[in-house]
């Protein structure tokens, strides 16, 4: 990479752009990922007879360089060697300290960029955030841009991350044996928000993934990262890899032959078992509901905001997470929030049913906070209210309330999550949850039995 390494360039680009770099989504790749990510281009490419390689949103082409510093031969050999970059001023930055001599630099917003050309390899590391015009999102796109995206991305699904578009459009953009690889957010693997994206996976090459857990671009972003690398095949669709890494080298932890789309989760000796012994999942148990969110409480003409005791004039406090400790519910004012008791349904009609509530956040590592709320209050935030279902099916589940709280907040449940979806998310989604297993009371009989 010229002649200063990418820690200078970071630095420089970190004095100079600071202002523009959270709005794109910048941040750099650590060398040896890079060299790792390198290393996993198949060597079997360099004898094609045309290799043309692509970096999107390159940046200052960290990848490009990487390949010509440790697989020099594919550098030389590749007639096509290309950036797409949507901010001028890199480029002009690349252009200043010549890192583009031998690669083309295209400016151009990736997603929208068109092309007849077909690549063997795009590498690199694509921008990550859910675009949007508010601060409480990462990536700054306007709604323009953001409908333009919706259009053309076949996989583009509810609070979709642009990391998804930079992936389909990348497959698109594969010649049949082509490679995709990428370092990306974990959340694809098990997030709602990607069903499509991993049908669309499985139905166009092999998929392999390599967990790189939640510490490679701290402090400067906090994200659990895997790196994927699909092979664009016909006759190898349906193929999922899961390893892990290990020492600059990948484990392999599952093979899957069939893999439809489904989520991706990961399973242990532990985690096996338990499954094996509950014949119930959470969602075979319960309907999930979330809490109103505080825009809903702050508009609605029934809710008042008050500092003192409002009990006495039969109003119940609104409470929330905080109201909410592993197997207990502080029955207090701690939003300011209060409703006519008799209203409280109005806000939900479970609202006057007692029943399980859970946190949205882990207490800990892995540790679910839920509890019982028996005397049925108004809640908001980020709450979860699991409401028995009342089916044939489940008339077999005979494990009271109270114990099934007692499970959730147990270390069985604790060390289950953390085998199962380990640092993938901070928070629970409600698929993760539907996916909990719950014993009936025999079968917790037999977990206590096999854990001794
Ligand atoms: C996460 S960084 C990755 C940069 C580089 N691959 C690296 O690892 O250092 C994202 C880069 O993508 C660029 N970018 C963001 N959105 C883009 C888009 N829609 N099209 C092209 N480039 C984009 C940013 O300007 C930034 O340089």
């Amino acid at each position: 990479m010229g002649n200063v390494d990418v820690e200078t360039h970071a630095a420089l680009i970190d004095g100079k752009l600071r202002g523009i770099k959270k709005d794109w989504g910048i941040f750099f790749t650590p060398q040896w990922v890079v060299d790792f990510m390198v290393n996993m281009i198949d060597e079997d490419m360099v004898n094609l007879n045309e290799l043309k390689i692509l970096e999107p949103a390159c940046g200052i082409c960290q990848f490009l360089h990487g390949i010509k510093n440790k697989k020099n031969e594919f550098f030389k050999k590749a007639t096509v060697r290309k950036g797409v970059e949507i901010n001028k001023e890199i480029i002009d930055y690349a252009k200043e300290k010549k890192l583009n001599d031998d690669i083309k630099i295209v400016y151009h917003d990736y997603l929208l960029w068109e092309t007849e050309e077909r690549f063997n390899i795009i590498i690199g590391n694509p921008p990550y955030g859910i675009p949007s015009m508010s601060e409480h999102y990462t990536i700054r796109i306007d709604n323009n841009t953001k409908n333009k995206y919706k259009r053309l991305y076949e996989t583009w699904y509810g609070k979709y991350n642009v990391y998804g578009a930079f992936i389909e459009k990348s497959i698109k953009l594969l010649e049949e044996k082509g490679q995709l690889i990428f370092i990306v957010p974990a959340t694809f693997m098990i997030l709602d928000e990607f069903k499509k994206l991993r049908k669309f996976l499985s139905r166009n090459g092999k998929t392999e993934i390599i967990y790189m857990g939640p510490s490679i671009f701290k402090p400067e972003a906090d994200v659990t990262t895997v790196v994927i690398k699909f092979t664009k095949s016909r006759s190898e669709n349906n193929l999922l890899f899961l390893y892990d890494y290990y020492k600059g080298n990948q484990r392999l932890l599952q093979k899957n032959g069939n893999w439809d789309g489904n989520l991706i989760v990961f399973s242990t000796r532990f985690s096996k078992k338990v499954d094996e012994i509950c014949s119930f999942r959470l969602g075979d148990i319960y309907t999930i509901r979330i809490s109103p969110r505080t825009p809903e409480i702050k508009h609605s003409h029934d809710v008042v905001r008050s500092k003192t005791k409002r009990e006495d004039q039969g109003f119940l406090p609104i409470l929330n997470g905080r109201n909410l400790k592993i197997g207990k519910v502080i029955y207090s004012s701690i939003t300011g929030y209060w409703i006519d008791s008799s209203k409280k349904t109005q806000l939900r009609n479970f609202f006057d049913k007692p029943h399980i509530v859970m946190g949205l956040g882990f207490r800990g590592d892995g540790q679910v906070g839920a509890a019982y709320d028996y005397k049925a209050y108004p809640w908001m935030g980020d709450v979860y209210h699991l409401l028995r279902k009342r089916t044939l099916i489940n008339s077999r589940f005979d494990l009271p309330e109270e114990e099934v709280v007692k499970f959730l907040n147990s270390d069985v449940v604790r060390k289950y999550v953390k085998d199962v979806f380990r640092d993938i998310t901070y928070h629970f989604n409600i698929t993760q949850l539907k996916l909990l297993p719950l014993p009936t009371r025999e079968e917790l009989r037999q977990i206590k039995q096999a854990l001794r």
